[in-house]
């Protein structure tokens, strides 16, 4: 009970006559003697202040407590929004920590990696991406999904999105059938206006002429209104070229940074001790 609280209670306690404030020493256990407030009613004791160390230590400990759940959270949210990429489970917990730089072009990729969480502002404004190519295993998705972890870690308002490029191919093929929701335009503005895409796995299979197009018509949409995008591809170079031809893959080079991920696969072949 504060001064205040005890100043209005007197005051109770003249107009009323039953109410009475006694100051007592008490003895707090953990810090000895103090004074408390004692209320009196009707000659019965109805309240008795606590100890005003007792009292800051379990706000202190309160504090504590809100704290710890403040931060779990966060936490809560941030995995929520690393679902909300849509990455794979496997990915989700890779971050730039967790990316092995020996090789010259495991260092050469992550370097990029950082220098395009750190200037996400400017690539967000131009429409700057990346081009992650190379062979089987190389980190191209790992470093690919570490860029949406950080991205998500720095920056409240990004959304980045992960899609296989032939999750792209048959969301847009199921706006065919008869009694789908959505119709081609509308899926292929969906893919075109969202804040950073990355399409993985381009390429993987030979792609047919209406896959070309359903590609070229969200990359040239993106390109021609600055959204960034991340293009991971098996492909070399020429190959790319030749799937998405001279048109397309000389608007992805305006604006997608090429990275060569070089070296053997890092994919840990299976063994039987995993069973143990
Ligand atoms: N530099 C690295 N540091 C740590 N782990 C790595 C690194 N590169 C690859 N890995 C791991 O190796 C496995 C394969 O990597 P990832 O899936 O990124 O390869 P990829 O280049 O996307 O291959 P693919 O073309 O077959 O899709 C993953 O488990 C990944 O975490
Ligand atoms: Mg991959
Ligand atoms: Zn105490």
């Amino acid at each position: 009970m504060n001064n205040t609280e005890t100043k209005n209670l007197k005051a109770v306690n003249t107009i009323l006559g039953k109410l009475e404030i006694r100051q007592v020493k008490t003895m707090c256990p953990l810090h000895g003697e103090y004074l408390a407030n004692q209320v009196w009613l009707s000659g019965q004791i109805k309240e008795i202040s606590e100890c005003p160390e007792c009292f800051k230590l379990k706000q202190a400990q309160k504090a504590i407590e809100e704290e710890k759940a403040r931060k779990e959270e966060a936490e809560r949210n941030r995995k929520q929004r690393i679902v909300e990429t849509r990455m794979p489970l496997e990915y989700q917990t890779k971050d730039f920590s967790t990316f092995i730089q020996e090789t010259d072009s495991q260092k050469a990729a992550f370097k990029l990696a950082r220098r395009f969480v750190k200037g996400w502002e400017k690539a967000k404004a131009g429409g700057y991406g990346l081009l992650f190519l190379g062979s089987c295993g190389t980190g191209k998705t790992h470093l690919a999904c570490a860029i949406m972890i950080e991205l998500l870690k720095e920056y409240a308002f990004s959304y980045p999105r992960y899609y296989k490029a032939s999750e792209i191919f048959s969301s847009v093929r199921s706006t065919y059938q008869a009694g789908s929701t959505t119709n081609e335009e509308e899926t292929l503005k969906f893919f075109s206006s969202i804040q950073l895409l990355v399409i993985d796995e381009v390429g993987v299979q030979k792609g047919s002429e209406a896959e070309k197009r359903i590609l070229f018509s969200i990359l040239d949409n993106r390109v021609t209104s600055n959204k960034p995008t991340i293009l991971l591809s098996n492909l070399g170079p020429k190959a790319l070229e030749e799937l998405l031809g001279d048109r397309l893959y000389d608007r992805v080079r305006s604006k997608c940074v090429p990275m060569l991920f070089a070296g053997s696969s890092m994919r840990k072949p299976a063994t039987a001790d995993l069973f143990d």
